[in-house]
């Protein structure tokens, strides 16, 4: 190889090994579930990090006030007025670090629990690729999260659903990432692992919803949390989060940070989510701010 040649064979692969690291740290806020008029340019985006907005939610349910399961036919019920298409697109294009993606499943549609329900595996996993599908692709996402914490369905059969949903939207390229977003519950852990046994390898975050412990977890408590859920999820990269509303959990007031700093200097801090954007939007976003300096660093 000429010495040209081996200077661009350097630079592609320094190229790409800072892509991969700077992959690895992420910051993730769910947004659109409230209504509060939250936008994507509302919020604060660090340059120096991975930023990845999460739609809330699309759900396989009828809208109205009683609303029935539709078998996997997702409709948008995040708030697409402020959360659009093309918002999406200009968010993209002004930012070349963020990506945008949806969740789907959530906790609750007219004030009823959102509940897993598949007439049968094949055709909630057609009718959940083929709606889907349009809904990403006329957005511009990139990615999903699965947040079901309600099931009228087996581990099993929400395994299967769920697995083979995210690994067609994957070879078809739909999405080039996706996420689970489970919590310290009997019912919903023995889903979650029942999915991550068999299809573990689909996912690359996991979103565990840090805040969904009791408003009394400590410092250490919260790390011990921590290395539980790493081990549940082996192989996944478990990111830490904190809630804006009045959820509970470890508090960026009550040492969350204090937590990050100690993962940070392990080399376990893969990444901080955020629920949600619109909580946060009356105090001006100043943790996030702080969660995004703080990884910017990492
Ligand atoms: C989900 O199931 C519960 C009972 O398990 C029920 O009370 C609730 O209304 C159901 N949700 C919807 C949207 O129908």
């Amino acid at each position: 190889m000429s010495n040209w040649k081996v200077f661009f064979a350097l630079i592609v692969l320094y190229a790409h090994g800072t892509q991969i690291l700077t992959q690895a740290i992420v910051f993730r806020e769910y947004i659109g579930a409230n209504f509060e008029n939250v936008r994507f340019s509302d919020v604060p985006i660090n340059p120096n990090i991975q930023v990845h907005f999460i739609l809330s939610f699309a759900i396989d349910f009828t809208s109205g006030s009683s609303p029935k399961p539709t078998n996997g036919k997702f409709n948008v019920f995040w708030d697409a007025d402020n959360l659009s298409p093309s918002q999406v697109l200009s968010i993209k294009r002004q930012h070349p670090n963020v990506k945008v993606g949806l969740s789907i499943g959530g906790d609750s549609v007219s004030d009823k629990s959102v509940n897993f329900t598949a007439f049968s595996i094949d055709s909630w996993v057609s009718n959940a690729v083929s709606s889907l599908t349009s809904v990403i692709k006329q957005y511009n996402l990139d990615g999903i999260d699965i947040d079901y914490e309600h099931f009228h369905a087996t581990p099993d059969i929400f395994a299967q659903c769920i697995g083979r949903l995210v690994t067609i939207l994957k070879n078809n390229r739909v999405i080039s990432f996706a996420s689970i977003a489970p919590f310290d519950d009997g019912d919903v852990q023995r889903h979650y692992l029942a999915l991550w046994r068999s299809y573990g390898r689909v996912f690359y975050y996991v979103n565990f919803q840090f805040y969904a412990y009791d408003r009394s977890t400590t410092v250490a408590q919260f790390l011990s949390y921590f290395e539980t859920q790493s081990a549940n999820y082996n192989g996944g990269k478990v990111l830490v989060s904190f809630s804006t509303d009045s959820s509970g959990g470890l508090k960026p007031e009550n040492g969350f940070f204090m937590a990050c700093e100690r993962l940070r200097s392990q080399r376990k801090l893969n990444g901080i989510f955020v629920w949600s954007a619109d909580n946060s939007k009356a105090n001006g976003f100043r943790y996030e701010r702080q969660a995004q300096a703080l990884l910017a660093k990492a």
